[in-house]
C-alpha cells in the first residue's frame, strides 16, 4: 500500500515541476508567437514575425520559425545567441541573406533554410559556419551554386539542395566534403552534361545519394566509384537512354537499390556486381525495359526481395535467377512475358511469394514450381491461359496446390472459346486424356507418291499459312514430328512444343533442302500424309530437321487464305506494272529533254 502510496506521490510531484519549470524560466523572455520548451528548442510561427526574436530564453540551442513573413536575414539577425546551435527558418518566403548574415554566427552546427525563394547566394557567405554538419537549401529557387560555396565546410555531413532549379554542377563544388554522408540532389533540372565525370569522387563516406527527379539522360563512367559506404543510391525518375558498362564502385553496404521511372531498354549485365550486400532491388516501372542480361543477378548472394515489375520484359533467360538463393520475394507481374522455362526458379528455394500477374502466359510448364517447396503466395491471373492439352501439367500441379494460388477465382481460360470462364483449377485431368490419343496413338502412314501428287502442289503455293495455324493443330503437329524423327533416326531428335515452333518460325521458306551429311532416303521426304489429319499437308527439309506444315482442315479458312495470297500476288503485279510505266515516261522526258537542249545549243 505505502509503495503504490510512494509512487503516485512523485509521479504527482514531476508532474507539478514539469507543469512549472517552463514557465519559471521562460516566461519573462520567451516572445509572442513563440513557444519556449524548457530545453532550450524554441519555435516560431506566424506571419506577425519579420525577423529573429531579439529576447529569447538565454540557454537557447535550437530555433526554428516556419510560416513566418522573415524575407530578409541581415548582418545582424543572429547576433548575441552565442548558445544558439540549430537554426531553420523555413516556408517564409526568404529572398535576401546578407554576405556577413553568418558572421556573428560561426557556433551553427545546423541550418536550415528550406522552403522559401532563395535563388542566389552571396559567394562566401557560408564559410564562416566552420562547424556546420547540417545544410538544408531544398526547395528553393537556386539555379547555380558557386563552385566555392562550400568551402571550408569540411565537417559537413548532411547536404539537401533538392527541389531547386540546378540545371549543372561544376566539378569541383564537392570537393572537400570528405565527411559528407548525405547528399540530396533529387527534383533538381540537372542534365546529362552537367554531370561531371568526377563530381562526386572526393565524398568518400557518402552513405546516402539522390539524384532521382532530373533530367539526366546518361550518367558518366564511373561515377559512382570511390564510394565504398554507399548504402542508398536513388536515380530512379531520370530520362535514362543507357547506362555505362562501368558504372557502380565497390559499394558492399548497399542494401536498397532503386532504378525506375527511365526511358532504359536494357542495362549493363555488371551493373549490380559490384553491390554484394544487397537486401532488396527495385529495377521496376521502366516501360521501356525489354531485356535483361542473363548474368545480371549473378552476385547478389544476400537479395530478398526483387521487384521486376511494370518493366516490358517479354522474355527471362533461363539462368536470369540462378544465383537468387535466398529471394524470398519476386514480382514480375505488369509485364509481357509469353513463356517461363522449366527450370528458372529451380534454385529459388527459400522463395515465399512471386507475382506473375498480367502478363501474355499461355501455359507454365508442370514443374516449374517443384523445387519451390516453402512458395506460399503466387499470383497468375489476368494471362490469356489457353486451356488446350499444352496446360494439361500445369492445371494438375494448381489442383494439388490450391491454397498457394492467392487469385485461384480467378486464373481463367482465355481460349479455346469452349473452355472460356473455366478457371484451370477446375480442370479435371480426365478431359485431358484425348491429348494422348491425339499425340500417340494416331497412326502416321507414309504414302506412295503417284497417290497424292494432287494435294502437295496445292499446299506449296500457300507459303504464308505457316504462321497462321490455329493452336489446336500444334499437338498433332508435334506428334507428326516425333514419328517421323523415329523414322530417320539418323538425325537429333526434336522434343519440346516450344522449340518447334520457333524453327518454324524461322524457317520461311518450304524448302526440302537436302542437309550436308543427308542420311535420309529420299523417298522418305519426299511426300508425307497424315490419315484423318487436316486436309492440306506439307513438309520440309532444312538443316536435318522435318518441318510438317498443315492446313486446318476448315475449308473457309483455307480458301480465305488463299484469296490473301491471290491478292498479293496481284499487288504485286500491278505494282512492277507501275514501275515500268514509271520507267517508260522517265526515259521519253529524257530524249525530249535531250531534242531541247540541242535546239537550244543550236
Ligand atoms: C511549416 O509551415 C508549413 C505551412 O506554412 C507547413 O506545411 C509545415 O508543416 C510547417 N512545418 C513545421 C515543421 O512546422
Ligand atoms: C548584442 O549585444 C551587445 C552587447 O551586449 C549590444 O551592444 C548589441 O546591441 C546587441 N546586438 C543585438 C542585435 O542585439
Ligand atoms: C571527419 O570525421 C572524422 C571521423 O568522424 C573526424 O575525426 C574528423 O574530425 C572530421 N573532419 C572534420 C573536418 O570535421
Ligand atoms: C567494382 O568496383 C571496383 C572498385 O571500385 C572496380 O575496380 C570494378 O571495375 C567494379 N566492377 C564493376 C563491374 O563495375
Ligand atoms: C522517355 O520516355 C518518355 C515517355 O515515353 C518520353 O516522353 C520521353 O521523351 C523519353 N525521353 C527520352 C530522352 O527519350
Ligand atoms: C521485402 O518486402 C517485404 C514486403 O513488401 C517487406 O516487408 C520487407 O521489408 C522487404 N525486405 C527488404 C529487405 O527490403
Amino acid at each position: 500500500m505505502g509503495g503504490h502510496f510512494g509512487q503516485a506521490g512523485s509521479t504527482l510531484w514531476l508532474m507539478l515541476v514539469y507543469l512549472t519549470l517552463p514557465h519559471l524560466t521562460c516566461t519573462d523572455v520567451c516572445p509572442s508567437s513563440c513557444r519556449c520548451n524548457s530545453d532550450g528548442a524554441v519555435k516560431c510561427v506566424g506571419f506577425t514575425i519579420t525577423d529573429i526574436p531579439k529576447h529569447l530564453p538565454l540557454h537557447t540551442y535550437l530555433l526554428q520559425l516556419n510560416g513566418t513573413n522573415m524575407n530578409i536575414i541581415n548582418d545582424q539577425s543572429l547576433a548575441n545567441k552565442t548558445l544558439l546551435l540549430r537554426f531553420s527558418l523555413s516556408h517564409s518566403h526568404l529572398h535576401t541573406i546578407h554576405p556577413q548574415a553568418f558572421q556573428v554566427a560561426p557556433q551553427l552546427k545546423s541550418l536550415k533554410l528550406s522552403s522559401n525563394d532563395l535563388s542566389t547566394l552571396p559567394a562566401r557567405v557560408l564559410s564562416p559556419l566552420t562547424s556546420l554538419e547540417q545544410l538544408h537549401l531544398d526547395g528553393n529557387q537556386l539555379e547555380t551554386i558557386k563552385p566555392d560555396m562550400f568551402e571550408g565546410l569540411d565537417g559537413l555531413l548532411e547536404l539537401d539542395l533538392s527541389r531547386n532549379k540546378l540545371t549543372s554542377l561544376a566539378s569541383d563544388v564537392f570537393d572537400g566534403l570528405t565527411n559528407l554522408t548525405f547528399l540530396n540532389l533529387g527534383r533538381n533540372s540537372i542534365k546529362i552534361a552537367s554531370l561531371p565525370p568526377k563530381v562526386f569522387w572526393s565524398l568518400r563516406n557518402l552513405k546516402i545519394l539522390t539524384l532521382s527527379f532530373n533530367r539526366l539522360q546518361a550518367v558518366p563512367e564511373r561515377s559512382f566509384y570511390n564510394m565504398p559506404k554507399l548504402s542508398q543510391l536513388t536515380i530512379y525518375n531520370n530520362p535514362l537512354l543507357s547506362l555505362p558498362d562501368q558504372l557502380m564502385g565497390y559499394m558492399p553496404e548497399m542494401k536498397i537499390f532503386y532504378l525506375f521511372g527511365t526511358n532504359l531498354t536494357t542495362v549493363p549485365g555488371n551493373l549490380f556486381a559490384n553491390m554484394s550486400g544487397l537486401l532488396s532491388l527495385n529495377l521496376h516501372l521502366n516501360d521501356k525495359l525489354r531485356e535483361l542480361p542473363s548474368d545480371l543477378f549473378c552476385c547478389l548472394p544476400n537479395l530478398k526481395n526483387l521487384s521486376l515489375r511494370a518493366n516490358d520484359l517479354h522474355y527471362l533467360h533461363p539462368q536470369l535467377l540462378s544465383s537468387l538463393t535466398t529471394l524470398k520475394i519476386l514480382l514480375l507481374n505488369n509485364n509481357k512475358l509469353k513463356s517461363l522455362a522449366e527450370n528458372i526458379f529451380q534454385s529459388l528455394r527459400q522463395l515465399l511469394t512471386i507475382n506473375l500477374k498480367n502478363n501474355h502466359l499461355q501455359t507454365l510448364p508442370g514443374d516449374i514450381f517443384l523445387s519451390n517447396t516453402v512458395l506460399r503466395e503466387l499470383t497468375l491471373s489476368d494471362n490469356p491461359w489457353d486451356c488446350t492439352c499444352s496446360i494439361r501439367g500445369f492445371a494438375r500441379w494448381i489442383r494439388q496446390n490450391e491454397h498457394v494460388v492467392t487469385d485461384k477465382d480467378d486464373v481463367m481460360c482465355h481460349s479455346p472459346s469452349y473452355q472460356i470462364l473455366r478457371t484451370i483449377g477446375s480442370l479435371d485431368d480426365e478431359e485431358f486424356n484425348f491429348c494422348e490419343l491425339q499425340s500417340y496413338s494416331q497412326p502416321l502412314h507414309t504414302i506412295s507418291t503417284s497417290v497424292q501428287t494432287t494435294v502437295v502442289p496445292t499446299t506449296s503455293t500457300l507459303p504464308m499459312t505457316t504462321s497462321t495455324l490455329p493452336m489446336t493443330t500444334h499437338t498433332t503437329t508435334q506428334g507428326a514430328t516425333q514419328e517421323v524423327t523415329v523414322l530417320t533416326t539418323t538425325q537429333p531428335t526434336k522434343s519440346t512444343t516450344s522449340d518447334f515452333t520457333t524453327s518454324q518460325a524461322a524457317t520461311t521458306a518450304l524448302s526440302s533442302e537436302t542437309p550436308s551429311n543427308g542420311h535420309i532416303s529420299p523417298p522418305f521426304y519426299d511426300l508425307l500424309v497424315v490419315e484423318q489429319g487436316p486436309e492440306f499437308v506439307h513438309h520440309s527439309l532444312h538443316r536435318g530437321w522435318v518441318y510438317v506444315w498443315l492446313l486446318p482442315s476448315n475449308t473457309t479458312l483455307a480458301g480465305f487464305l488463299m484469296f490473301c495470297h491471290i491478292l498479293l500476288v496481284a499487288t504485286g503485279l500491278l505494282l512492277i506494272l507501275v514501275a515500268m510505266y514509271g520507267m517508260y515516261r522517265l526515259n521519253k522526258t529524257m530524249d525530249e529533254l535531250k531534242v531541247d537542249s540541242k535546239n537550244t545549243l543550236g
